[in-house]
């Protein structure tokens, strides 16, 4: 039997293997609404045999939208439109999960497959943004600097979007807090200038985001915390994985079981060198440097590569993202790549099984 495809017990519940995937915008919600597109796109990946699927950033306030077409849990509609999506991937042997997310100074810009980049003005449908300082993002609208009623408001908001996430059955929360978004921007010095108590050494810069995760954990006292950082800004005096490591000790000490690490996103000027696994030597360094779960995400295409970090010990489980886009049925892929016909008989929906490859 593989490592990857085997279970993987967290906080009492049981996750039928390691490979999971990894959030992705889909940028097609209308209203911060998930609807038949997402339905389809996130059942599809628990029917080729993810552990669990994590639906993508979704914002807890309107204007933590990375662009007009995220989805979001602001309100009981929204969590009403997710109850649906959740229940298709648990029938599939799934477990679910969601990120919560706000864009801040990233917030407001066009879809990728839109055919203008940037801020979207307002007066197109875009809005204002916030910020830890007034400092723009290359290229995008500069934002406000959230002043302290802001900050109060906005750890409510992911609180309630929280406690939506939990009454719609998602078993895992994901806190976003990497590729540049509010939260990462609060713990880069090259996006947070404050001076007050949000603002200057680590413990403040990390401020917020603890509180959103204690804000989380009590909104959602029985679901799976995770965290995703950026364990580096790939940008001299940016954000690092020393002090990734450290705040990723301080959120497991305050519930959080996961620990999902990615790197960049926050500046334009990043210098990023990518190839299969680029991020994962990030992950095995605060896998041991906090004894948390990690998870490890990039570049990681196949089944036996996925095997490879997890016998190595360098995560404790894999995160997938375009690879799932390109087979959704990745992990039945992967239990045939990895020989391992148990997993693949437990895997493979019974409608499929005329199709199962066999030795
Ligand atoms: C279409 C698309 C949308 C994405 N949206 C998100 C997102 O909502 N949240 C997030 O943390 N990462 C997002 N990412 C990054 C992926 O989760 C993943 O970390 C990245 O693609 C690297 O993994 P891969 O090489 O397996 O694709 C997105 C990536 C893609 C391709």
């Amino acid at each position: 039997m593989s490592l990857l495809l085997s279970p993987l017990a967290i906080d009492g519940r049981t996750v039928r293997n390691r490979l999971w995937v990894s959030p992705m915008c889909q940028y097609s919600a209308t209203d911060g609404l998930p609807g038949e597109w997402h339905h389809v796109h996130l059942a599809q990946f628990a029917s080729g045999g993810a552990g669990l699927v994590i639906a993508e950033a979704s914002a807890v306030v309107p204007e933590g939208r990375i662009s007009p077409g995220d989805t979001g849990l602001w309100n009981d509609a929204q969590r009403d439109a997710w109850a649906p999506i959740v229940a298709a991937i648990h029938s599939r042997g799934a477990a679910a999960g969601i990120q919560l997310a706000h864009a801040g100074r990233k917030a407001s810009t066009w879809r990728p497959f839109d055919d203008e980049r940037g801020s979207v003005p307002v007066e197109r449908g875009g809005w204002a943004t916030v910020a830890p300082s007034a400092i723009a993002f290359d290229g995008y609208a500069e934002p406000a600097a959230l002043d302290t009623a802001g900050i109060e408001r906005l750890v409510t908001s992911f609180a309630d979007a929280a406690r939506r996430a939990d009454e719609a059955g998602f078993d895992l929360l994901e806190v976003h807090a990497a590729h540049g978004y509010l939260l990462h921007q609060f713990l880069s010095p090259l996006s947070n200038h404050r001076d007050d108590e949000y603002g200057g050494s680590l413990e403040n810069r990390a401020r917020l985001l603890l509180r959103v995760v204690e804000a989380v954990r009590d909104a959602a006292p029985g679901r799976i915390l995770a965290v995703r950082f950026s364990a580096t800004d790939w940008a001299d005096g940016g954000w690092h994985v020393d002090e990734t490591a450290t705040v990723a000790g301080w959120v497991g000490g305050l519930g959080a079981r996961v620990i999902d690490i990615s790197t960049g996103g926050l500046v334009a000027h990043q210098r990023i060198t990518t190839g299969p696994g680029y991020q994962v030597p990030f992950a095995a360094t605060v896998r041991e440097r906090t004894g948390l779960l990690v998870t490890a995400v990039g570049e990681i295409s196949d089944g036996p590569h996925a095997e490879r970090i997890l016998q190595d010990g360098l995560a404790d489980a894999v995160m997938v993202g375009r690879g799932w886009l390109r087979d959704p049925h990745f992990a039945l892929r992967a239990a045939a790549e990895l020989a391992d016909d148990d997993a693949a008989a437990a895997l493979w929906p019974p409608q499929y099984v005329r199709a199962r490859p066999r030795a």
